[in-house]
């Protein structure tokens, strides 16, 4: 099983996923992490530990689908069968979505349908719900809407600060999305033995 993780940032859970396939408990090699900047930090993180690294922008292609078809370029040539959005910050348009839609997922930091978009946890955290939590979907057109495969929740306690409920996500996010990935992986290879 060969994933691709795109990301955009820091790459915490680039990291927590990577950790997880170095200690064996995720049945699946990255094959790459795709960033569409060259300066952020998951590309430090995933060039110390020998993960292949491609880097471009949107900007430098005349459309977003002309960007899409240089990266569903690459995904085909390497056989990619499972792409891992991790903190990747753009929508994922149609040339990508025809190929991979049913083979893409994402985390997000809220408790989904609740509070998608740039800014899941603040957005909760100012609404003043007593829950919030990690959700881990399906791609689909939508900002934050595809099918759900998994959730955890997350209280927010009267003490919680937005950092300190930052750090509680973070956290839930870290353990989940290797879990669920593991799961999925073993699930998808029952089939194909099937
Ligand atoms: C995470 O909170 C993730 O849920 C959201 O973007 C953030 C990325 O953080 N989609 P990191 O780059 O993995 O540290």
């Amino acid at each position: 099983m060969k994933l691709a993780v795109f990301a955009s940032g820091n790459g915490s859970n680039f990291q927590a996923i990577a950790d997880a396939v170095a200690e064996g408990m995720i049945d699946a090699e990255i094959t790459l992490l795709f960033c569409d900047n060259k300066d952020a930090y998951v590309v430090k993180r995933a060039r110390s530990m020998l993960i292949p690294v491609i880097s471009f922008s949107p900007k430098d292609f005349e459309s977003k689908a002309m960007y899409e078809a240089e990266i569903l370029h690459l995904l085909e040539e390497e056989q990619i069968d499972l792409v891992v959005l991790a903190g990747y910050m753009r929508i994922i348009g149609s040339t990508l979505l025809e190929v991979f839609s049913n083979r893409m997922i994402n985390i997000h930091p809220s408790l989904l349908p609740h509070f998608p978009g740039l800014h899941g946890i603040r957005d909760a955290f100012y609404a003043n719900v007593s829950e919030t939590g990690v959700t881990i979907h399906y791609v689909d057109d939508g900002v934050d809407t595809g099918p759900i495969i998994a959730q955890e929740k997350v209280q927010i306690e009267a003490i919680d600060t937005l950092d300190s409920l930052e750090e509680k996500i973070h956290n839930v996010e870290h353990k989940l999305y290797p879990k669920i990935l593991a799961k999925l992986i073993k699930n998808q290879q029952g089939e194909s033995l099937s």
